[in-house]
């Protein structure tokens, strides 16, 4: 590709895995992030590679770009967020500072660093708790019902007053769950840690008929990147805000990931115990499809279905993760 990339959340989940594809395809990744989630570990491959760079930068800050100055980027990947959306409800003022605030710091960097392009990780959560199934982007009346889709909803709004104000082009991406072995958070996350601290026994939030759609990590990287190659901005502001889906067409059910880890981590020895709510949390959505038709149209498919992929994560976060 050779593009100049600036990353923020660079060492997490997706981040790492987006440098891990652009070092491989010649461009140069600067990445920012203040591993509140991510860690260096998910990083130290990179380190030896002339085209990367790490700073550890809270991009929340006022002005965070300023030592940048002066650079040339021909796009910024803006992944960084507090991506653990249970704790939005106890601690509000983080889905604020850091799933929102980044964002607008973030369009500040590429106005004033004059970075062409915004690609942006935003997430199945701002359709709300009972969109139609499966989901597309047009969805009309988006009222989020978690903290953390609130601040992403935000955060697509001011991207779209961004790309009207200050001549930038951005590409929305609407997650689905996003799995793979460097996972920080989330129901394989959690199930894998409960069991280590008692084999015995797996305590499931909900009554674990959720149902929702799950994505492997470089499906997802392949999914950004594909829809900004293959679908360049236009003149029209629908053009140069350009939203989509990202995910597999199915789903997988909290029930079928609770036994494929206890069968992983524990041979399926422990006992699995449901709660009686139907959702996990407040602000969990039981049920999530999307509708990818759009990227689909651009010749995108993902290469595992959604229970493979989360089976292959169960397999490479335990393995990774010992
Ligand atoms: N993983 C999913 O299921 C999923 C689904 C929908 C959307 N998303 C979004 O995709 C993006 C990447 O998700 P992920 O799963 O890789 O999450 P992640 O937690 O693994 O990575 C996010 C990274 O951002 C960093 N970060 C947080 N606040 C920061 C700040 N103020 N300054 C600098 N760095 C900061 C964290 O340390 C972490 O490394 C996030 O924006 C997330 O909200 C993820």
């Amino acid at each position: 590709m050779g593009l100049k990339v600036l990353l923020t959340g660079g060492a997490g989940l997706v981040g790492s895995s987006v440098t891990r594809r652009l070092l491989d395809t010649g461009s140069e990744v600067f990445c920012a992030d203040d591993l509140t989630l991510g860690t260096l570990r998910h990083v130290e491959e990179f380190e030896t590679e002339s085209g990367f760079e790490f700073e550890r930068w809270d991009v929340s800050r006022h002005g965070w770009h300023a030592p940048l100055r002066g650079r040339s980027f021909d796009l910024l990947v803006h992944a960084a967020a507090n991506s653990d959306i249970s704790l939005g409800h106890g601690r509000p003022e983080e889905d604020a500072r850091r799933t929102f605030t980044t964002t607008f710091e973030c369009l500040l960097a590429a106005r004033d660093l004059r970075i062409p392009s915004f690609l942006f990780c935003s997430t199945s959560a701002v359709y709300g708790s009972e969109p139609v199934l499966p989901t597309p982007e047009l969805t009309p009346g988006l009222h989020p019902v978690s903290i953390y889709g609130a601040g992403k909803l935000a955060s697509e709004a001011f991207i779209s007053a961004f790309v009207e104000n200050y001549g930038i082009n951005a590409w929305v991406y609407r997650f689905g769950n996003v799995v793979g072995k460097r996972l920080t958070h989330g129901v394989i996350f959690d199930f894998i840690g409960k069991l280590r601290q008692n084999p015995a026994e797996l305590q499931v939030l909900g009554d674990g008929r959720q149902t929702k759609t799950y994505v492997d990590v470089e499906d997802c990287v392949s999914g950004m990147l594909h829809a900004f190659e293959k679908s360049p901005p236009g003149k029209d502001h629908a053009e140069r805000f350009q939203v989509f889906n990202l995910s597999t067409e199915g789903t997988t059910s909290v029930r079928q990931i609770a036994e494929e880890t206890v069968a992983v981590v524990t041979g399926g020895k422990a006992r699995i115990r449901y709660g009686t709510d139907p959702i996990g949390w407040v602000g969990d959505v039981p049920r999530t499809r999307l509708s990818v038709d759009k990227i689909g149209e651009l010749g995108w498919r993902p290469t595992l279905d959604s229970t493979a992929a989360v089976f292959q994560a169960i397999r490479d976060f335990y393995e990774w993760s010992k």
